[in-house]
């Protein structure tokens, strides 16, 4: 057969955007959405004062679609992005997407787009992003009464350079957005006030931020896009309680496999930034992360190193099983694994 995939290097792509040929998009107008298309236009025209563009009425999602071993193209978990997506919008008064409506819209946007699924073994994926806009305008502040819906494809390698090796992290003076009292959103807002900082640390040489609690600054919450997990020195995984961090749909997942496939103990717990010296291991985790071991983590004249030289032992572990069940390679729990072609 004749592979009518897009002449595209895979295993050199980063995690940036690529043109692909279809996205879906669906208005909501008058209290109801419509059905819903597939459109080749990549472009957005809104008003001048649209809700998005002046209060910031907006929230995203993220999964990706990937080439298992036998060929299948899947999704992750899709269900999970649903009901988060209907979480961020009912916090920002923005009209629930329906869960059976969303799994169909990642079905026809990956269908339409499969040219661009990257291949079995090219260590790229198709990163999918849902999104939802206020889009009427809006002047008062209040929410808008029309939105959109939309979800892109754009194939993706590594979120960080380097794919698997270890990254630095830096202790920041600065909060996060107001991640207080707005948890649990995956807003458009939380990401613009972690531009700055971000910014900040690729300056000084780290690849990316890890926040603590912005009340009492002592407690680990999470990265700009990714959570954080650990391996204590008796190998159990603990990662951050947090009411303000976003709930990782790959966190949720691990902790999962460590416990069922790995027989590893699991503790979800507060987690000091004083305690982070002791642990064996330490890895960011999320759907453009994967999971990626961070090698240290400076705080001043603090500096806590892991390994800058290879993921470490449990990490690796936790990244094969996981990254095995996506790509078809390990047997998934029921319901984890959309097929779609
Ligand atoms: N935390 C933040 C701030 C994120 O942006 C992401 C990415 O989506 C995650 C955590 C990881 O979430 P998930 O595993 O659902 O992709
Ligand atoms: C994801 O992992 O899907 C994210 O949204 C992280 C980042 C690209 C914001």
């Amino acid at each position: 057969m004749i592979s009518t995939k897009k002449d595209i290097d895979w295993s050199s792509l980063g995690f940036g955007y690529v043109k692909t040929d279809y996205r879906y998009v669906s208005n909501y107008k008058d209290g109801k959405w419509d059905e819903g298309v597939l459109s080749t236009d990549e472009t957005v025209t809104l008003n001048e004062s649209a809700g998005v563009l002046q209060y910031a009425q907006t929230c995203f999602e993220g999964l990706k679609a990937y080439t298992t071993a036998d060929g299948h193209v899947v999704c992750f978990r899709p269900d999970l992005n649903a009901e988060r997506m209907a979480q961020s919008s009912a916090r920002l008064e923005m009209p629930i997407f329906p869960k059976e409506r969303f799994i169909d819209a990642v079905v026809k946007t990956v269908k339409a787009n499969l040219d661009y699924v990257p291949p079995y073994g090219s260590g790229a994926t198709l990163y999918l992003r849902p999104y939802m806009f206020g889009s009427n305008p809006v002047i008062g502040v209040k929410p808008a009464t029309e939105f959109q819906f939309r979800i892109f494809a754009t194939p993706v390698g590594p979120y960080f350079k380097g794919g698997v090796k270890p990254i630095s992290l830096r202790v920041p003076d600065f909060d996060r957005a107001a991640p207080r009292g707005t948890g649990h959103v995956k807003a458009g807002l939380n990401y613009a006030m972690s531009l700055h900082p971000i910014v900040d640390a690729h300056n000084q040489g780290y690849n990316e931020n890890m926040y603590l609690d912005s009340a009492t600054r002592t407690k680990v919450e999470e990265t700009g896009g990714a959570n954080i997990i650990f391996v204590t020195k008796d190998n159990k995984i603990v990662t951050p309680k947090s009411s303000s961090i976003l709930p990782s749909i790959t966190r949720r997942s691990l902790m999962y496999v460590a416990k069922e496939y790995l027989g590893l103990e699991t503790e979800e717990r507060e987690i000091l930034f004083e305690e982070i010296k002791d642990f064996k291991e330490c890895a960011l985790c999320g759907t453009a992360a994967v999971l990626s071991p961070v090698g240290k983590v400076v705080n001043k004249d603090k500096e806590i190193v892991y390994s800058m030289e290879k993921m470490g032992e449990i990490s690796k572990k936790l990244y094969d099983t996981l990254t095995g069940i996506q790509m078809g390679r390990i047997e998934a729990p029921a319901g984890w694994i959309k097929v779609i072609d």
